[in-house]
């Protein structure tokens, strides 16, 4: 049986994580967020955390390298064959380029990739809602959350276009109740399972 592979995509706040769990929940497969494996390191005070906590925290990326080698080391320990929701990754097009290569040794490939469609001012007032009560320090004001943004910008949304060629992209709006969202993004992942 093919290995679902999903790469979910969108900017800061589009709702990758919560709609994440949604489809956890209704299609039985894993699910990793790199911004979370990260959240998880510096929590730890891991040497890799230290590392990243600067990058993290003004909003800019981490090292290409030190992201994959998280999502290789992932794949090495998650060893069923249920799929996965790739959550923030690839967010670079060298990450997109790896992550190919490590899936073409396992035999695998990306199957598709999930775009959540939502507006700058949209993104800036769930962000700033949510920092009022999270302890991520990415959330924290205004000015790292435009960098954010403007970093998806400048070296993510392209990523699309690598996937676009593939014929693997497949756009929903991200504007709606949580529930609205996910009955989209259902639309899209019935047709590549059995659901
Ligand atoms: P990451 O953790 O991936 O953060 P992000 O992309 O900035 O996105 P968020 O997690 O903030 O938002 P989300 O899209 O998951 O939305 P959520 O469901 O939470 O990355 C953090 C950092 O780690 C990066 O900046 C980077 O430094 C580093 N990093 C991670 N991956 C990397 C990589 N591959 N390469 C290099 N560096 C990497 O929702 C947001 C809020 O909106 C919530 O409060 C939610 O309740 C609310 N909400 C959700 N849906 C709706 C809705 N439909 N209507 C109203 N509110 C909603
Ligand atoms: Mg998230």
């Amino acid at each position: 049986m093919r290995v679902l592979n999903v790469v979910l995509f969108g900017p800061p706040g589009a709702g990758k994580g919560t709609q994440a769990q949604k489809l956890v929940a209704k299609y039985g497969i894993k699910h990793i967020s790199t911004g979370q494996a990260i959240r998880d390191e510096i929590g730890a005070k891991t040497e890799l955390g230290l590392q990243v906590e600067d990058f993290i925290s003004k909003g800019s990326l981490a090292p290409d390298e030190l992201v994959i080698s998280i999502i290789e080391h992932y794949l090495e320990t998650h060893h069923d064959n249920s799929g996965t929701i790739f959550d923030g990754f690839p967010r670079t097009t060298i990450q997109a380029v790896e992550f190919d290569k490590i899936l073409a040794k396992r035999s695998e490939s990306v199957t598709l990739m999930l775009s959540l469609d939502v507006p700058d001012q949209e993104l800036v007032k769930r962000l700033l809602l949510r920092g009022k009560e999270s302890h991520r320090a990415d959330d924290s004001n205004e000015q790292v959350i435009k960098n954010r943004i403007a970093i998806y910008k400048a070296q993510t949304e392209i990523v699309a276009e690598y996937y676009k060629a593939q014929g693997k992209y497949y756009a929903v709006d991200g504007i709606g109740t949580m529930d609205e969202v996910f009955d989209r993004l259902s639309e899209v992942m019935d047709r590549f399972t059995n659901k």
